[in-house]
């Protein structure tokens, strides 16, 4: 009541996994976000296999385990490449794609290391293309919001190490609207149905993350939020019915919600601190270029004022994003507005979108 506060948006997994929707509304408080019941889709791996199970959702075949020796049993059994992963959230440093069996051991090591109750999914390795979904569900009412496509390592050609993302384009050209009619059909709304039948129906955004293999989509994981940098790539593309759909849903009349897409295109380049994913060093000062043109926006991600100054203060620090008829040119404004950071200390990847305008190259 001290402040005023109408309507909460939960853009982490901790929290919702902690329960913090329940509490907003418990207290009454109008909230986007799942129960931490339902947003159990991201915070346990071997859940939500068990969920593809009850409904049918295409997926990677797997097997949970608590006993390490039964682990390294199947491991041996089944042979690399194969996919070892932490049940529970481990901030994206969780999973490991194994290109052999040595490799797979190591990572079962390391996560029974971690003592008793360490369960562990162990899956059938994917090829194929990834991209990601976004709907807003409220019960078994969803709105499509949109696809994007990431790019996990930290350096060009898909070098270096994993981080949490360090650009993005929308849409992914890959889910042609026939594949994500097929990517909702068979595998989002199964799953808003098995969550209302066994009484924890999911209201918030999911995230499907997929695998394209032979025309027909595969869940890799739900995450039950936006990502990041997958947001400002579909903030931008939706522009002000964002934020109404969100609203709508978070009251329960997400069937009055509309999102109209223009034919377009956005994308984004995330600045990052020198040493990122690593420890990096804050309080850089960073000078932000003039912006006229209103199809560009530079979102912060991880910056402080401090005298008046805008300073780096984290890992991810800005994202430069465009929105434009085409890919090509949305990448070359949103390339310019990066270029035009006077920042010494930042880096970024200069290949974002490589996958969507060079499909000869991958
Ligand atoms: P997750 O945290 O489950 O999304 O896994 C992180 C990344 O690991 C995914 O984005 C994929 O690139 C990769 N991955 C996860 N599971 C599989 C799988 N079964 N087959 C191939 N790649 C996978
Ligand atoms: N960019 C990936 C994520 O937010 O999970």
């Amino acid at each position: 009541a001290e402040n005023a506060v109408d309507f909460v948006m939960i853009g982490p997994e901790a929290p919702l996994a902690e329960g913090v929707a329940d509490a907003l509304r418990a207290g009454g408080v109008l909230t986007l976000g799942p129960s931490r019941a339902a947003a159990r889709l991201e915070a346990s791996k071997a859940f939500t296999k068990e969920i593809c199970a009850a409904c049918g959702a295409p997926t990677a075949a797997s097997q949970t385990f608590t006993d390490p020796e039964a682990a390294r049993a199947w491991v041996a059994a089944e042979g690399a490449p194969i996919v070892v992963k932490a049940d529970g959230l481990a901030a994206g440093k969780g999973v490991t794609v194994a290109a052999t069996v040595a490799e797979a051991e190591a990572a079962l090591d390391a996560i029974f290391r971690e003592g008793p109750g360490a369960r562990v999914v162990i899956e059938e390795f994917m090829e194929g293309e990834e991209a990601s979904l976004f709907v807003l569900a409220d019960g078994e009412e969803l709105l499509f919001l949109g696809s994007a496509q990431d790019h996990k390592r930290a350096f060009d050609g898909d070098e270096g190490p994993n981080t949490g993302g360090m650009g993005a384009y929308s849409p992914a050209p890959v889910l042609t609207p026939e594949l994500t009619e097929a990517a909702i059909t068979r595998i989002v709304r199964p799953t808003l149905a098995e969550m209302v039948r066994r009484g924890t129906p999911y209201q918030g955004v999911l995230y499907a993350g997929l695998m394209i293999a032979d025309g027909a989509p595969r869940l890799v994981e739900y995450n039950v939020r936006f990502g990041d940098p997958e947001a400002q790539v579909l903030a931008l593309r939706l522009g002000a019915q964002l934020l109404d759909a969100c609203l709508a849903c978070a009251a329960g009349e997400l069937g009055s919600a509309r999102a109209n897409f223009a034919d377009d295109h956005a994308l984004t380049v995330v600045l990052a601190t020198r040493g990122y994913p690593g420890a990096c060093p804050r309080g850089e000062r960073v000078g932000l270029p003039a912006i006229a043109d209103p199809r560009v926006k530079i979102f912060h991600a991880g910056t402080r004022r401090v005298d008046d100054q805008l300073v780096a203060d984290g890992g991810r620090v800005l994202n430069a994003t465009a929105r434009a008829a085409t890919l090509a040119e949305a990448r070359r404004l949103a390339y310019a507005a990066a270029d035009g950071v006077a920042w010494p200390g930042g880096f970024y990847r200069r290949d974002i979108g490589w996958r969507a305008l060079a499909p000869a190259e991958a």
